[in-house]
């Protein structure tokens, strides 16, 4: 059965600076199923972080609505776990109380909120590192904890702002295949920015291609490629060379 998460209904967003107005978004519609991965994907300034934001309730749009389950959004929520292309952990907190930042800190919950950030840790193979503080952490690790944190928050979908574009492309891989895995499990509907190709055609059941000045939706591609999904197939390729082709339009 089709459930509708996130429903962005003609939405318009500008930025006044000191000299100009930029409009940012145009006449952006979109509908997201629960339990749907997503990748914004373009080129630089088109809007996917503004439209991420937007979703996020962190921006509110000139024109439009977003809603989530029938509600229009108007500020940040729990719901919603943003994950930033820089980290954003608390320097001074290690990796549990990272975590568990924000949950409840008393009693049986916070007994079941350990044994929840335990296990995802575990699931992301860092379990040994749980007192440790970010600067010990690799970036990989980093956004690995990120992750974990918006799961043991129980967001229901996850907002990912090039999470990954900061890492080595040999773990950068490891962790696509970590949030592939994460995401079954979860059946969380994830919104996933990106500007890198490859990305986006490993990841994604639908690829959202836009085009920018003023950013608007240029093409809603639905990726059917099987999962898992093979770098080196022929078919992965296709799908590449058909994203770029549309891209360059
Ligand atoms: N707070 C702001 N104030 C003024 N202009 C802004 C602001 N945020 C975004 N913009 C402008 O809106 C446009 C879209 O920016 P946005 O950051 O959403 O693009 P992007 O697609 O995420 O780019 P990138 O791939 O480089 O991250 C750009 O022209 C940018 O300069
Ligand atoms: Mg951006």
């Amino acid at each position: 059965m089709r459930v509708l998460s996130i429903e962005i209904k003609n939405i318009y967003k500008s930025f006044k600076t000191h000299d100009k107005e930029i409009t940012a978004l145009s006449n952006i519609n979109l509908n997201i199923e629960t339990g749907d991965f997503i990748c914004i994907l373009g080129p630089s300034g088109c809007g996917k972080t503004t439209l991420l934001r937007l979703v996020g309730g962190l921006e509110i749009p000139d024109k439009g609505e977003i809603y989530e389950d029938g509600s229009i959004i108007t500020g940040p929520s729990r719901e919603r776990g943003f994950i930033f292309q820089q980290y954003s952990l608390f320097p001074w907190l290690n990796v549990l109380d990272n975590v568990m930042f924000g949950l409840e800190i008393g009693g049986s919950a916070k007994e079941k909120n350990i044994y929840r950030a335990k296990t995802y840790l575990k699931a992301v193979g860092l379990e040994d590192t749980e007192n440790l503080y970010p600067h010990e952490l690799s970036g990989g690790m980093k956004q690995r904890v990120a992750i974990v944190r918006s799961l043991v928050n129980k967001s229901k979908r996850l907002l990912m702002d090039e999470p990954f574009s900061a890492i080595d492309m040999q773990n950068r891989h490891k962790l696509q295949e970590e949030l592939i895995r994460i995401w079954k499990k979860s059946n969380n509907t994830i919104l996933f920015v990106t500007h890198d190709v490859d990305e986006a055609v490993f990841l994604a059941d639908h690829i959202i291609l836009m085009g920018k000045n003023p950013g608007y939706i240029k093409k809603i591609y639905k990726n059917t490629l099987e999962r898992p999904r093979k770098r080196e197939s022929e078919e992965f390729l296709k799908v590449q060379e058909k994203i770029i082709e549309i891209l360059d339009e």
